[in-house]
């Protein structure tokens, strides 16, 4: 598809994204908006090749694409100086091989903070409540009427909230889970989160004032003191070598046996063959996934376990967020173009 075709600039989407915001803004800057509409999911490195050319100023790619050495060197032969990536994660993206050939990398943030917490904060609940295997059980015609122990799950008041990367994302979420819920709060983070904190403090005074408990929140010196006492942990690294298999069974272990896990980040921050093991020998222990090691084939057996949940990728799945990542994507490819500020810069 192709959009404006005397622009000056040739700028390509590897996937048609989200609304028109960001072509329009293309446009007005003279570029040339070549879609890709491939029925292929993941494009290869060859078909993204193709589409580079022989002339293209910059590219706004996607997540399930490998931004290495040979898409860069691609895209700098063709005189293309800008890349962005649909996302705010960039695990895809060689950054140090982009520098090398002069391509400017730029990523998403801020526009799918709250759509994603928001969906770790859905499956926290689910799990805690057994939302999923309820409605399969009603589907099935294997309801027979009210009964007091039918899918009893876990009141979240009261109980800890375990943040492990306390970011943008963790942040809002855990900000959910403690104004939403009374949850108490223990994080881990390498940089102190002070708004958080702030926030989690002012509210505890507010529900004391009130003759409420308060709720009560720390600050991990390691990630296995989150593990062992929470209840409900919800992941946010980054993922890179130092937090590939994160979670691994060891980890599992010194878990709760009724604790939630829920992971929105990238899948390879889990050991995913560990965790169905640890699903199987502990039916109480609960996950709710949003990503997995493989996004196109989960582990064997994951599939059967009742104590998961798993959904394809969509924590920043709503059409605000969505619209929003495809504008700042076409921003940051014409920043660099043009010579306005870049918006996501992860060289920063
Ligand atoms: C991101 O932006 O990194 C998300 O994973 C996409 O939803």
């Amino acid at each position: 598809e192709v959009w404006n075709p005397k622009g000056k600039y040739r700028v390509v989407s590897t996937k048609p994204m989200p609304g028109t915001r960001w072509i329009n803004l293309l446009i007005e800057q003279d570029c040339r908006v070549e879609i890709c509409t491939q029925k292929k999911t993941i494009l290869s490195v060859e078909d993204i090749i193709a589409l580079i050319g022989d002339k293209c100023d910059g590219v706004i790619g996607q997540l399930t694409e490998d931004w290495g050495e040979t898409l860069f060197a691609a895209l700098s032969r063709a005189g293309g100086t800008a890349f962005s990536n649909m996302a705010v994660g960039y695990n895809n993206v060689d950054v140090n091989a982009a520098n090398k050939y002069g391509v400017a990398v730029g990523n998403t943030p801020g526009v799918l903070t709250e759509t994603t917490a928001e969906l770790a904060a859905s499956l926290s609940l689910a799990a805690a409540r057994r939302i999923v295997e309820a409605d399969e059980f009603m589907r099935a015609g294997l309801y027979d009427g009210w009964l007091p122990h039918l899918f009893v799950g876990n009141l979240l008041k009261g109980q800890t909230v375990g943040v492990i990367g306390a970011g943008r994302i963790g942040s809002a979420y855990a900000r959910m889970m403690v104004e939403g819920f009374k949850m108490n709060l223990i994080y881990y983070d390498l940089y102190q989160a002070t708004r958080l904190e702030k926030f989690v403090t002012g509210y505890g005074q507010f529900l004391k004032a009130n003759g409420e408990q308060p709720v009560t929140w720390r600050r991990a010196a390691t990630m296995d003191e989150v593990l062992q006492e929470a209840d409900v942990i919800s992941l946010h690294p980054v993922l890179d070598k130092t937090t590939y298999h994160l979670i691994n069974k060891e980890r599992l272990a010194t878990m709760k046996k009724e604790a939630i896990l829920v992971n929105c980040s990238r899948g390879p921050v889990i050991d995913e063959v560990a965790l169905v093991e640890h699903l199987k020998q502990n039916p109480m222990f609960r996950v709710g996934l949003d990503v997995f090691e493989d996004e196109r084939y989960m582990k064997p057996g994951l599939a059967d376990m009742k104590n998961a949940i798993v959904v394809p990728h969509i924590a920043s799945a709503s059409k605000w967020t969505r619209e929003g990542m495809a504008t700042l994507a076409a921003l940051n490819v014409l920043g660099k173009i043009k010579g306005y500020p870049v918006w996501g810069d992860p060289n920063r």
